[in-house]
């Protein structure tokens, strides 16, 4: 077993040593233009020239949960694309995801700034069928995003491609069921893949479907959101505050609104990070099973782009 990896990381070193260590009598090779064949590949962010060299691969292992940059390239027909299936991400993206909710239906943030004039003010106690969350995509990360928000006791509801039946959230499919998940939502988190399906998903037409006073949250990718549609809609009222996770161009630039603009909180794409560890875990694991010729989960499926 010949593997091809390349990761654009900083400590790419270290996983590579894992993956030999845990596939002692597999070749596994920094891939570099003009490399020998391998039937493996495991990858973040890798360039087109790879796969134009890389011809024999069978399978390629994407180092992350999003395959959207992957699925942009020319890769061989043959091969299978398989994600990272959680390996230790849902449970930061349930943390980062319950943090931001009750950022806003706690006041937290007002808290703060009445800490910062030493004001003792109390806010009335929370209700929360005030707050229904809506998360867009049902996925590993969505369903575990919404079992932690209903430990907190908010209504949640759901939102896929094909319909699910979660016990306690309230589940739509489907664009013909949008409109009827987004009015009934306040607080929206999107935790959909990006695919041409779902690109601008965030915009003027869905954002202002929320419930007055609205926020969201978006966890997802950049590319989802019309930055535009988002700072209308901020500046109209209709939506209250947006914690952002992901942009279009990342890092964001230092000139980019969304930086200082009072009711957007900006963080620099950490919602869940990729354990090295785990997900080299993960793959091992994967690896071993399909040399088994058993199936392995998180087959992205090409026609649907995740
Ligand atoms: P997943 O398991 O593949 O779940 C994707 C969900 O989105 C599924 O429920 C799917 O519906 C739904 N979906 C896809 N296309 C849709 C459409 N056109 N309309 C309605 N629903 C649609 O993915 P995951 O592991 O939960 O990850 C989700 C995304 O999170 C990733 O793709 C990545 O972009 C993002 N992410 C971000 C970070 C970060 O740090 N910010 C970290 C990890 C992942 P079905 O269930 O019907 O298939
Ligand atoms: C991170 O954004 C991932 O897709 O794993």
């Amino acid at each position: 077993m010949h593997i091809s990896f390349f990761c654009k990381d900083d400590n790419a070193s270290a996983w590579l040593d894992d993956l030999r260590a845990a596939l002692p009598q597999a070749i596994v090779t920094p891939w570099q233009p003009g490399a020998a064949l391998a039937d493996l590949a495991v990858v973040w962010a890798p360039p087109q020239h790879m796969f134009d060299e890389q011809t024999k691969l069978r399978t390629i292992f994407n180092v992350g949960a999003g395959v959207d940059a992957l699925m942009q390239l020319r890769l061989p027909p043959q091969a299978l694309v398989v994600r990272l299936d959680d390996a230790g991400m849902a449970v930061q993206m349930a943390e980062y995801v319950c943090h931001a909710v009750s950022q806003y239906t706690r006041g937290f943030d007002r808290y703060q700034s009445a800490a910062h004039d030493a004001n003792w003010v109390r806010r009335p106690p929370l209700n929360r069928a005030e707050f229904p969350v809506g998360i867009m995509g049902l996925g590993v990360l969505g369903q575990r995003v919404a079992q932690a928000l209903q430990h907190f006791e908010y209504p949640v509801q759901g939102w896929s491609r094909t319909l699910k039946a979660i016990s306690g959230v309230r589940c739509y499919a489907g664009p013909s069921q949008l409109a009827e998940f987004l009015a009934s939502s306040r607080l929206l988190v999107c935790l959909l893949p990006l695919t041409p399906e779902t690109k601008g998903i965030l915009n003027l037409a869905t954002l202002s479907q929320l419930q007055p006073n609205g926020y969201l949250i978006n966890v997802a990718r950049g590319a989802h959101l019309v930055e535009a549609d988002l700072l209308a809609l901020l500046d109209s009222g209709h939506l209250a505050g947006a914690t952002l996770d992901v942009f279009r161009t990342e890092p964001l630039p230092p000139s980019h609104p969304f930086w200082r603009h009072p009711r957007i909180r900006v963080t620099p794409h950490i919602s869940a990070s990729t354990l090295p560890r785990q997900s080299m875990a993960q793959i091992v694991g994967k690896i071993q099973a399909l040399a088994r010729g058993e199936p392995v989960s998180a087959i992205v499926n090409p026609n649907h782009g995740y």
